[in-house]
């Protein structure tokens, strides 16, 4: 139901943002972004920044009313973006968990994720102590008092908040450095989290981008951040206005003992690390398997591969390549990527056993084949459609009310272009339709890019200059897109029956036994 709910937000995105600039699928790259929105403009900051206790709150006072035309909006780009980054972060996490994109092997980025939150949240915190102004006092005494029933530190941290002459400029000036270092240490660890993804997007489409900076600006002049009063240690602060994105926790303290958030704050991050081994934990089915005698080192599955599971290494069996592809089992997330990059993954292919280079066990080349040809010959109809879709896009169950045929694929960018061009050229049916997930969201992460790459002739192995591309359809559709894929099918079958290729067709008993026939034949032969 979640999940549904999400599918609805997102096409609405798709509408209002193109699906291209659709921030729902880009929350991970918009992090990053918004991180370093957040640094450049802490570094601007830090350079009229007086870490000493006395001039703290003067220094910021005067970034933010003299120089407030770029110190008093870097200084709230600085607070929005900051705000920003805990609401995107929180979307993401929650995304990847309703789409099921944190299992099996994707365990990583997920578990890599998780400590992300503390840092983030503890450099935020920090964040509100250097201001030294009475919200910073409140911050830094429930905070201080909050670490002391841990009872780590031989001597109270709120000892140093209990009157002005307990606070020591030294200690000051090392909360500033705590604020300035664990930014550094959640960039490090950012790093570590991006590094099972092949090609990460760390980076958001520009316009995305920019339009994001413009907002963030416009909410920093519209309402610009300023301090509360100067803190006094002597008296005990008046009420001041929370960030709830970062300084939710502390009114909590007023009700339950610091021990206690402690211990449900890490109770929760121990479920959070613990979701991707969870049940339901689905079947798990072997990952891809290396063919040296069909491999040539081409590296072409090392490129497509989004999870960085297969790499090439030096000839192992003598033959006169230099490389052999070789897929670690621990990364692989049986997408079959790497099938569809394959070029010795070809149903052309005249071989007693079809073996590609590369193949998932699942559903092997040469079982593929004979699902293709065996669907494109029992489709009946003056315009035969194939329609190849994936388990993670719009479900397929509605093809067959159109009178196509349908294959399921693991992803997409499982297909190899070359199957395109054997049932074309063999004229096996007049039109392939291909249906993945969303633009720009595919489960597998880059099944719909490359697929539509491929048939652009833009990326190896390409669909063929002779299969005439008004023959190939592709649409990428939501899991609530049905009802589209539908209607595609029927506007492809209309385009396809202007064309003179099924004009010319002989009638469907002048076809029978050829065709399909033939290679349904081939098919189980080996091609
Ligand atoms: C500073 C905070 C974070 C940033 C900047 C960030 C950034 C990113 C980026 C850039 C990607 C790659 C997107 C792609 O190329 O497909 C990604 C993927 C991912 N992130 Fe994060 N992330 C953050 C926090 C989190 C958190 C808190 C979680 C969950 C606990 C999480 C879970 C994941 C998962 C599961 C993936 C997808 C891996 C896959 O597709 O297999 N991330 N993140
Ligand atoms: S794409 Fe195929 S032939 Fe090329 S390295 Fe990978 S498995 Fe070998
Ligand atoms: S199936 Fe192939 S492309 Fe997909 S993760 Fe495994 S090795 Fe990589």
């Amino acid at each position: 139901m979640a999940r549904g709910a999400l599918e609805r937000v997102e096409s609405a995105f798709d509408v209002a943002f193109t699906p291209a600039l659709n921030p729902l699928y880009r929350l991970g790259a918009l992090g990053w972004f918004l991180y370093w929105t957040v640094a450049v403009t802490g570094i601007y900051l830090y350079a009229f920044f007086d870490t000493g206790v006395e001039d703290a709150y003067a220094s910021v006072h005067r970034i933010t009313h003299v120089q407030w035309y770029a110190g008093g909006v870097m200084r709230s780009l600085h607070r929005y973006g900051s705000d920003a980054l805990v609401l995107v972060v929180l979307l993401h996490l929650l995304r990847e968990y309703l789409l099921d994109r944190m299992r099996g092997a994707r365990w990583f980025a997920w578990c890599t994720g998780v400590p992300l939150l503390w840092l983030i949240f503890a450099a935020g915190v920090s964040g509100y102590w250097v201001v030294w102004d009475e919200l910073a006092q409140y911050v830094a005494v429930a905070t201080s008092e909050w670490l002391d029933t841990l009872g780590l530190f031989g001597e109270p941290i709120a000892r140093n908040f209990l009157h002005p002459s307990t606070l020591s400029s030294r200690f000051f000036t090392l909360m500033a450095y705590i604020h300035i270092f664990v930014p550094l240490a959640l960039l490090f660890a950012m790093w570590i989290h991006l590094q099972r993804l092949s090609r990460p997007r760390a980076n958001p489409p520009r316009a995305l981008a920019l339009g994001t900076l413009a907002t963030l600006l416009a909410v920093s002049i519209a309402r610009p951040a300023v301090s509360h009063p100067p803190a006094d240690l002597a008296r005990v602060p008046g009420a001041v206005e929370l960030d709830w994105f970062y300084l939710f926790p502390l009114p909590l303290l007023d009700h339950v003992p610091g021990l206690v958030l402690w211990a449900a704050l890490a109770g929760l991050t121990l479920l959070l690390l613990a979701v991707p081994f969870l049940p339901p934990r689905g079947r798990r089915t072997p990952a891809a398997q290396v063919d040296l005698d069909n491999c040539n080192g081409c590296g072409r599955c090392v490129a497509d591969c989004p999870f960085d599971a297969v790499r090439l290494d030096p000839r192992s069996d003598g033959a006169a390549f230099a490389e052999e592809a070789r897929v670690d089992a621990d990364l692989c997330v049986r997408c079959g990527l790497c099938v569809g990059a394959c070029p010795s993954a070809t149903p052309f292919r005249r071989r007693s056993r079809l073996s590609p280079g590369i193949d998932l066990p699942e559903l092997p080349v040469a079982a593929l084949r004979d699902q293709v040809v065996g669907a494109a010959a029992a489709i009946e109809g003056p315009v035969r459609i194939l329609v190849f879709g994936c388990r993670h896009g719009v479900g397929l169950e509605q093809v067959a009310r159109t009178g196509a045929g349908c294959i399921a694929l693991p992803c997409i960018g499982h297909l190899p272009p070359s199957f395109i061009d054997f049932l074309i050229t063999r004229g096996l049916v007049e039109g392939v339709l291909l249906t993945g997930c969303r633009e720009g969201d595919c489960h597998f992460r880059r099944g719909t890019d490359w697929t539509a790459q491929r048939i652009d002739a833009r990326r190896d192995p390409y669909l063929r200059r002779r299969v005439p591309r008004e023959r190939v359809a592709c649409v990428w559709l939501g899991t609530d897109g049905e009802r589209r894929l539908r209607e595609e099918i029927e506007r492809f079958g209309a385009r396809l029956s202007e064309t003179e290729a099924v004009r010319r067709r002989p009638a469907p008993a002048a076809r029978d036994g050829k065709g399909a026939r033939a290679s349904a034949e081939e098919g189980r032969h080996g091609g």
